[in-house]
């Protein structure tokens, strides 16, 4: 198309510096004058969320039809990289017949709290089981020479003050927890670009981080792509550039650009740098715009509908099934109750938001099925309002039925984007509504749809419990298959559900007031903790039952891999997920009880026996040491562990393994909590003497970075009155049951991401009278803002008239 180190010889400063950022919500800015044409730049992780018209980046308005496929919280639990292979190139072909170059996907953040209001968009808790589901979408997507988009990166693990929130975490977690999925990805999916997250790392935004940037994934994995800004994450693109983060999206006007010239010509950044960025770009809008070229414009959405019911089915986890009621006896007369089975829950709210030319109910499905059935009743309301005649009218209907299918789930507003849970529990309407159809009849199976992990404290009260997860467009059909047998069910959870929300290692440090998220769990997330600690949980990490029984023998293992006997003894055929956990009982540097470090998922007939085989590859083993700045190996004994569930290990073995020698980097430190795993209640020394500096301030400044939600704080009656506006706005809209995502989003914005976000008519002068506003100089700060705004239209029209008519210089 053209060759880049040439044209980017023959552009000016400026015309560079515009090209590092977007040109519209979704496009990177063309150069027509120059022969640079713009590239689209669409959600989502699950399916293809491009906006023609009007567009936001919060899935509010409509997008092109696309597949819905189930979300990424369910694929993680079919522990199945292949099928997510299969899925990412179906999203690459549906991507590139909507010529779209770059998927902003997949989301990868490792699941810290199940509260997060994301997690539906996102793998696993376990970094391992993120980053290959994570390359293997990636190898998909990319298939046909289009780009993946893997993020947030990184820590970026709550939504609360997700613009302008700082992840205090100390470097060996990141390292272990929070950045190994990410190695993954990029190290074996080869991603063409990455997007950074909106938060600081340690006093650092994400997205001007060298440590992140440069040194960690440029230098340390080897990516070579575009690294693409969270959409209003850029704080001072100048330093963004310098520090190796490449385009700012979405547009924030040629204000931007400007301020980067300026950068240059004031010896802030070197244009070097430029250069570095635009070659990253320009070699992204040259291949993906070649791909594209020759990529059908026309898709299967048969098979792409199939494809869906394959991974929803792939991915349903069978959480009990006491007596064997499932799968159901074909005469069973089924009696179906819940609002989930006619109106299905199969996607979350907010960016992700795919537009499915069809969504199957579990109603239709069922009427095209041989399943007997009595009839259905709604049960409850679905926003939580109790409701005696639904009730009544479902307790009615159970009594005629031989089982009753009840569908239960979290409702839309509880999973969005911008919003954490504030609790782990199904509203209360539903679990009564379960208690008075079990009193009526007990041969009760629960089906539940949600996005991440929920309360299961009222689980005695059904024999059967069903894990949906977000089953995208044709989940309903292959909740049917699973309960009919037609498919056997494999998944396995990939995420701990615990018994209490309270139980959660990271409880008392997540969404709380100020800025800092602090990370004072460190390592023990998840089932790192629940094992480590001896808490006890509902359903553990890696747990899912089949309609067979799986045995295991002959376990061999080596400190490179690891294989093992695995037998269907059962009647039918059906997938095991083989997990190996590694662990060291008498370790010297703390470390969790175990550790996922591989895992395959193998078919197995009736009867049928296979030895299968696992590598273990170079993170097997290692931690990170901090004071040495390297991965170290600690010498001995560690216990190789392999099972079909972190709490179902069917046999060990001992290997020994040749330690890298260095000395215990906590030799010295007193980290008690850490050593025993106790950590939800960390003292300030503690965390201090791990993170290995002080807990930066939380308090809330008064600057570019203050958001709407702080904005309270300000000394500005103007900053008072449009806080108590926007606070009463937003409450109304949470209690209506659907939340306006603009509001949240605003909630959590910075006030610089004004300037990134308008497309040119607000620039960050106009931004620094509003904080001198709000800090109570009020007419000089009106007045600034006021100037601010005719000198940015005049520079904005100057700068568009030389863009367009400038070519190249020669
Ligand atoms: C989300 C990203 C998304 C982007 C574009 C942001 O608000 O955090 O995940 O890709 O919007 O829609």
């Amino acid at each position: 198309m053209f060759d880049t180190k040439t044209i980017i010889q023959q552009l000016t400063l400026e015309q560079k510096c515009a090209l590092l950022s977007g040109g519209d919500t979704f496009q990177s800015r063309a150069l027509p004058s120059c022969g640079i044409p713009a590239i689209w730049l669409s959600d989502g992780p699950h399916g293809v969320r491009k906006q023609a018209g009007a567009s936001d980046h919060l899935g509010i308005n409509p997008s092109e039809p696309a597949t819905c496929f189930p979300t990424a919280s369910a694929v993680a639990s079919s522990w199945d990289p292949e099928l997510g292979e299969e899925l990412g190139r179906a999203l690459g072909q549906e991507a590139a017949a909507q010529d779209v170059a770059v998927l902003l996907g997949p989301g990868l953040n490792v699941k810290r709290s199940p509260l997060c209001g994301r997690n539906f968009e996102y793998f696993s808790e376990d970094p391992y089981l993120a980053g290959k589901m994570a390359a293997a979408y990636i190898r998909g997507i990319q298939a046909n020479g289009i780009a993946a988009c893997p993020k947030h990166f990184a820590a970026n693990n709550q939504e609360l003050r997700r613009m302008a929130s700082d992840s205090i975490v100390d470097e060996r977690t990141l390292r272990e927890l929070y950045l190994t999925n990410f190695e993954i990805a990029v190290t074996e999916g080869h991603p063409k670009t990455i997007m950074t997250s909106y938060n600081l790392i340690n006093g650092t935004y994400a997205n001007e981080n060298y440590h992140l940037l440069q040194e960690i994934l440029r230098d340390g994995w080897g990516f070579d792509g575009a690294v693409v800004t969270d959409w209003g994450s850029s704080n001072d693109h100048a330093l963004g550039v310098k520090n190796g983060s490449t385009l700012e999206m979405p547009a924030p006007g040629l204000d931007s650009a400007r301020e980067l010239c300026k950068a240059v010509q004031d010896g802030k950044i070197s244009e070097v740098d430029i250069n570095a960025r635009l070659e990253e770009l320009l070699d992204l809008i040259a291949t993906t715009t070649e791909a594209l070229g020759k990529a059908p414009k026309t898709i299967d959405w048969d098979a792409h509908h199939a494809l869906a019911r394959k991974a929803a089915a792939e991915s349903i986890v069978l959480l009990k099934n006491k007596g064997g009621l499932l799968p159901l006896d074909p005469a069973a007369k089924v009696a179906v109750i819940g609002d989930f089975a006619r109106t299905p829950r199969y996607q979350g709210a907010g960016s992700s938001m795919v537009n499915a030319p069809r969504v199957d109910s579990f109603l239709e499905a069922l009427k095209a099925s041989d399943v007997q059935t009595v009839g259905y009743a709604q049960g409850f309301d679905r926003q939580g309002k109790p409701d005696g005649k639904l009730q009544a009218q479902a307790v009615e209907l159970a009594a005629k039925a031989d089982v009753v299918l009840l569908f239960l789930g979290l409702d839309e507003v509880k999973e969005s984007e911008g919003l954490d849970r504030s609790d782990m529990k199904l509203s209360q309407n539903q679990i009564d509504l379960l208690l008075a159809v079990h009193r009526t009849n007990p041969r009760l199976v629960v089906v539940l749809s949600s996005g991440s992990a929920v309360e299961t404290g009222w689980q005695s009260h059904c024999e059967a419990l069903l894990w949906a997860g977000l089953g995208g467009q044709a989940g309903a059909d292959a909740v049917l298959d699973v309960l009919t047998g037609k498919v056997n069910p494999a998944g396995h959870l990939a995420e701990t559900w615990s018994l209490h929300c309270e139980d959660n290692p990271s409880c008392h440090n997540f969404g709380r007031d100020g800025r800092n998220v602090e990370y004072r769990e460190g390592l023990y997330v998840g089932y790192r903790y629940y094992q480590t600690a001896g808490v006890p949980v509902a359903y553990p990490f890696g747990y899912g039952l089949s309609y067979t029984e799986f045995a295991y023998s002959d376990l061999k293992a080596t400190p490179t891999g690891v294989t093992v006997t695995v037998k269907n003894t059962g009647d039918r055929a059906g997938d095991e997920v083989v997990q190996v956990y590694i662990a060291k009982p008498d370790a010297k540097v703390f470390r969790p009880a175990q550790e996922l470090k591989g895992f395959a998922r193998v078919h197995l007939e009736a009867g049928e026996s296979r030895t299968v085989t696992i590598p273990l590859d170079d993170k097997a083993f290692r931690y990170w040491n901090d004071p040495a700045n390297r991965w170290a190996v600690e010498g001995g004994s560690y216990e190789v562990r392999v099972g079909g569930c972190s709490a179902d290990i069917r046999l060990t073995a001992a290997v020994q393994v040749q330690g890298s020698g260095d000395a215990n980097p906590y030799d010295g430190l007193a980290l008690p909590h850490y050593v025993g795993g106790q950590v939800q209640d960390v003292p300030d020394g503690e965390f201090t003497a791990l993170l290995g500096h002080a807990i930066p301030s939380p308090k809330v400044a008064i600057d570019r970075n203050m958001t709407l939600g702080e904005i309270g704080h300000a000394r500005s009656p103007l900053g008072w009155l449009v806080h108590v506006i926007h606070k009463h706005l937003l409450t109304k809209s949470l209690e209506s049951g659907t939340p306006d995502l603009n509001l949240l989003f605003n909630y959590n914005m910075p006030l610089r991401a004004i300037a990134k976000m308008t497309g040119g008519i607000v620039s960050m002068g106009m931004v620094d009278g509003l904080v001198m506003e709000l800090k109570g100089f009020w007419i000089i700060g009106i007045l600034r803002v006021i100037v601010e705004a005719v000198k940015n239209q005049m520079a904005n029209k100057a700068m568009e008239k030389r863009l367009s008519e400038g070519g190249r210089k020669s």
